[in-house]
């Protein structure tokens, strides 16, 4: 079975992303293993940090170079993804050993999905996927999903999606995947 490491580009509790994560776990049940990526302890980026490679650096390369899959889940925050997520990005885009080219990231196989407001993180979507192909992850072109938060969901911060929701994000599971070549 492949390995899909979930991400989600929001480190609050109740975050919709996390969530959709979730859901995404279940749907992939009995048909990948998938674990949801905590890099909440990671340091900014700092050049001069990079050596010695920082343990929670290490081990967030470790857990995404062991992945077949990349499964990110982005917030929309003015825009564009968070902040966190660059950063996280950032570490992963430097080499794992000093002098050598090979990056945790580089190579791998990606997927985008958004949860955000009215505009479906459709910025966050568009410059998440130029940022991926800079740090050369193969990403999946379609389907992205981008999904519509309702005004309920703020009030009660708990997910619900719609049917149609739910069947579109089912839908990116199995075309990931495929694309993993499972
Ligand atoms: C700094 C900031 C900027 C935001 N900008 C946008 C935006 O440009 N477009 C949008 O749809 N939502 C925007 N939002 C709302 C978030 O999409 C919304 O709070 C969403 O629930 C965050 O994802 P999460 O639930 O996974 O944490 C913004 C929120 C924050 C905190």
């Amino acid at each position: 079975m492949k390995k899909i490491l979930l991400i989600s580009g929001s480190l609050r509790r109740q975050s919709f992303n996390t969530q959709m994560a979730r859901e995404a776990a279940k749907l992939l049940e009995g048909r990948a293993r998938v674990k949801l990526l905590d890099f909440s302890a990671l340091p900014y980026m700092n050049q001069d940090r990079e050596q010695p490679v920082p343990e929670v650096v290490a081990r967030v390369r470790m857990e995404v170079q062991s992945a077949d899959g990349l499964w990110f889940f982005t917030p929309e925050y003015n825009y564009s993804y968070p902040g966190v997520l660059k950063n996280m990005l950032d570490w992963m885009s430097r080499p794992v050993k000093p002098g050598e080219t090979a990056t945790a990231v580089a190579g791998k196989k990606a997927a985008i999905c958004a949860a955000a407001g009215r505009s479906a993180g459709a910025g966050a979507r568009a410059k998440l996927s130029e940022l991926l192909q800079a740090i050369k992850v193969d990403l999946m072109a379609e389907p992205q999903l981008g999904v519509v938060l309702d005004r309920e969901a703020f009030t009660s911060d708990a997910l619900s999606l719609t049917d149609e929701q739910r069947a579109e994000l089912a839908e990116q599971a199995d075309a990931f995947l495929s694309y993993l070549g499972e």
